[in-house]
């Protein structure tokens, strides 16, 4: 991990969710034939890409806030990664945002060609789903309740969720969005999966609903207040150092706020997260420190 990770305090996540990673390709060589290497490859480079890793460690988090132990929800945390890294290979292609790099380095289709980098997409996409049924393996959760995690992730990631607010991004005329319209693409886009991170623990354990209507508020303020501070730090340098310079334009905060309005409503919005989750007391601390790692983040 480098200068954009999550803070000190989540090195150990980060650790858990990696060597999970691993261990998952590892499977995947062993038990495919080699001649599905070069896809195994593709995935592996997006995968190991350098992200942040903050959908898999704000479940990891939210698991340990609920009195789960994190390492039974690896499998549907990892399974967040890969369908946030299959997002972003397809969100880089020509026919999307067209961008040639991505965390500083040849995006997927750039490295593999078009074809490999549409089907990585396709392959980590489903294995996510895969992979969420592995939360079996602990032993520790009902088939029901693996289920609801699955609907969960469908719901978030389809075309309720992350692809409908694609479609929206890439299909919207930018020069006319106005505020509400980019609110709605950006809750979907990108805050339906933050959002689903944070719940999938609430579907793993039998707890009221007042505590599952707190953690929505925190996913969704946290969401909303992610994609600010990514357009804000879009705004601060014109060409950020993990992307190239940006082919298409696309709707953003920057075309209807200054960045001092920007800078007040994720204020406003990482507050209302972190009251969200104050009733649980020293129990919410990664929650409240993940939000507090947004409110200031540079990368
Ligand atoms: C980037 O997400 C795309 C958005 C939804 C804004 P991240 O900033 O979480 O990406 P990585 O995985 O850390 O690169
Ligand atoms: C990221 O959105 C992709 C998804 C949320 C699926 P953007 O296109 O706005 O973000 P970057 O700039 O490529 O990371
Ligand atoms: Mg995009
Ligand atoms: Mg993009």
């Amino acid at each position: 991990m480098g200068a954009d990770a999550l803070g000190a305090f989540s090195e150990s996540r980060v650790k858990l969710v990696n060597d999970y990673l691993e261990s998952n390709l590892l499977r995947f060589e062993k038990s495919c034939s080699q001649r599905f290497e070069p896809l195994i490859e593709a995935m592996r480079y997006s995968l190991e890409g350098g992200g942040k890793r903050l959908r898999p460690i704000l479940t990891l988090s939210a698991a340990e806030a609920l009195g789960l132990n994190p390492k039974d929800v690896l499998p549907a945390a990892c399974a967040l990664e890969y369908i946030h890294t299959y997002s972003l290979i397809h969100d880089d292609l020509p026919a999307l945002d067209d961008d040639d790099t991505r965390r500083g380095k040849p995006s997927s289709h750039k490295r593999f060609g078009e074809a490999v980098a549409i089907l990585a997409g396709d392959a980590l996409l489903t294995e996510a789903f895969g992979q969420t049924l592995l939360l079996s393996e602990s032993k520790k959760f009902q088939p029901s309740q693996i289920l609801e995690v699955v609907e969960l992730l469908a719901q978030h990631a389809g075309v309720r969720g992350m692809v409908g607010g694609q479609l929206l991004d890439v299909t919207i005329n930018t020069s006319e969005a106005s505020l509400p319209e980019i609110e709605f693409i950006h809750i979907h886009k990108t805050g339906a999966l933050i959002l689903a991170s944070v719940l999938i623990p609430t579907k793993l354990i039998s707890i009221d609903e007042q505590k599952i209507q707190n953690f929505r508020r925190y996913g969704e303020a946290l969401g909303l207040a992610f994609q600010i501070s990514d357009d804000l730090l879009d705004s601060e340098t014109s060409i950020r150092y993990s992307r190239g310079p940006r082919k298409k334009p696309k709707p953003c905060y920057t075309q209807v706020m200054s960045p001092s309005e920007m800078k007040q409503k994720l204020n406003l919005l990482i507050d209302h997260a972190i009251n969200s989750v104050s009733s649980l007391g020293d129990k919410s601390k990664n929650l409240v420190d993940i939000a507090e790692f947004i409110r200031a983040r540079k990368a």
